[in-house]
């Protein structure tokens, strides 16, 4: 197999990279990723001298540079994890989220159905369903009902891959995860935010009323759970795949204050997110009972094992949080 992975340079592309390369001997992957201000080739620096695995800087949204991998080259499989993927980032500033998420994704698939990919995969989310209240779970079938411009443009790229198989019969897999967390997750999310906070003792900004429930998913069980899907999965089928682990945002930020020894009066409660979704949690049935996939990171275990990585690897965090991160804080979070 030789599959093309878009966006692997950042946190799931790049888990998935070394997932592949580890468990798929025989598999070769061309990794394509602009390396925006998410995209970091650290991520990969175990695997970069592999001969079953190279890089290609380029954007998804250039056709040009797409023709440039893929035309003639033999490719199995196109598995697209390049997005735009933070939503407070979205909030701030939406065009380079349709750019990528919506224009990204539809010249992706113009050009993998032109050069007869023989499967495509398109990674999507959750929160492409919208906002549940305190019951139930969301189905593959429920209707989109995206509430933020990040989750719109990723809501319309599952829409672009739905009109590419009605209209030219080009089929798309679609896998909808959770909130992922684990080893290389770029700190402007939840868990590594709050870690690097309580690292150095700065405060830990907790939206609005901090009850806000995210679904938690290990990056590994994903990863595990978009490769059963690229191997039998059905093309034209959406697949979700949730951890189970569901948590209220102020309780997570406490436990990881108790795994990391520090004190809850380092918690701050900040002004909320605008159209904040209150509640997220999957249905995985379908992933079970035609993937024979299920999440195996017991959270609690999982978010150790996470914690420790984030305090084993300094110069990694360091080295994101004094670049623009540090603009970045300052516009999110004022003098905080
Ligand atoms: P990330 O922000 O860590 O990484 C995104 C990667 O895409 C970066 O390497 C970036 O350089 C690259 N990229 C951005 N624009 C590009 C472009 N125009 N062309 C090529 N590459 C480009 O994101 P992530 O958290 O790893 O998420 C990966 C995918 O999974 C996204 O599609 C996201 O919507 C989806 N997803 C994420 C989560 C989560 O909890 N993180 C959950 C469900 C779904
Ligand atoms: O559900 C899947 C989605 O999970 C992915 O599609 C997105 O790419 C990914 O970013 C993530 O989105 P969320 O908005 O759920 O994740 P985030 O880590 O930004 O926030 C998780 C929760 O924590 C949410 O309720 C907002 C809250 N929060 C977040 C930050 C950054 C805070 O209370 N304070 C913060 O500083």
């Amino acid at each position: 197999m030789r599959v093309l992975v878009t966006g692997g340079a950042g946190f799931i592309g790049s888990n998935f990279i070394r997932l592949l390369l580890r468990e798929r001997p025989g598999w070769e992957i061309v990794n394509f990723d602009l390396l925006t201000y998410a995209g970091n080739l650290d991520n990969l620096a175990e695997v970069a001298s592999s001969p079953r695995y190279a890089f290609v800087r380029g954007d998804i949204a250039d056709g040009g540079a797409l023709e440039g991998v893929l035309g003639g080259a033999e490719f199995d499989a196109v598995v697209n994890f390049a997005a735009e993927s933070h939503v407070d980032r979205s909030i701030e500033e939406p065009a380079p989220f349709l750019r990528t998420n919506v224009v990204g994704t539809q010249m992706l698939l113009e050009v993998a159905r032109r050069e007869g990919m023989p499967r495509f995969l398109q990674v999507s989310t959750d929160e492409v369903y919208g906002s549940l209240g305190p019951e139930g779970r969301f189905v593959e079938d429920d209707p989109l009902r995206p509430n933020s411009p990040y989750a719109a443009s990723k809501a319309s790229a599952d829409l672009i891959c739905r009109a590419y198989e009605k209209t030219y019969g080009y089929p798309s897999i679609i896998t909808r995860s959770s909130n992922n967390y684990g080893p290389y997750q770029f700190p402007e999310k939840l868990i590594p935010l709050m870690i690097n906070n309580a690292l150095a003792d700065k405060e830990l900004p907790v939206y609005g009323d901090g009850a806000n429930v995210r679904d938690w998913i290990h990056v590994e069980d994903n990863c595990r759970g978009v490769l059963a899907a690229l191997e039998r999965g059905e093309p034209g089928r959406v697949y979700n795949m949730g951890g189970g682990a569901e948590w209220r945002n102020i309780d997570l930020v406490k436990l990881l204050l108790r795994l990391l020894g520090k004190p809850e009066s380092l918690i701050g409660f900040v002004g909320d997110r605008p159209g904040h979704d209150r509640r997220y949690a999957l249905d995985s049935s379908r992933a079970r009972e035609e993937l024979d996939w299920r999440p195996l990171v017991d959270f609690e275990e999982g978010l150790r094992a996470t914690v420790e990585w984030y305090r084993g690897n300094r110069a990694w965090c360091e080295s994101i949080l004094s670049g623009e991160y540090q603009q970045y804080y300052r516009r999110m979070y004022g003098g905080r």
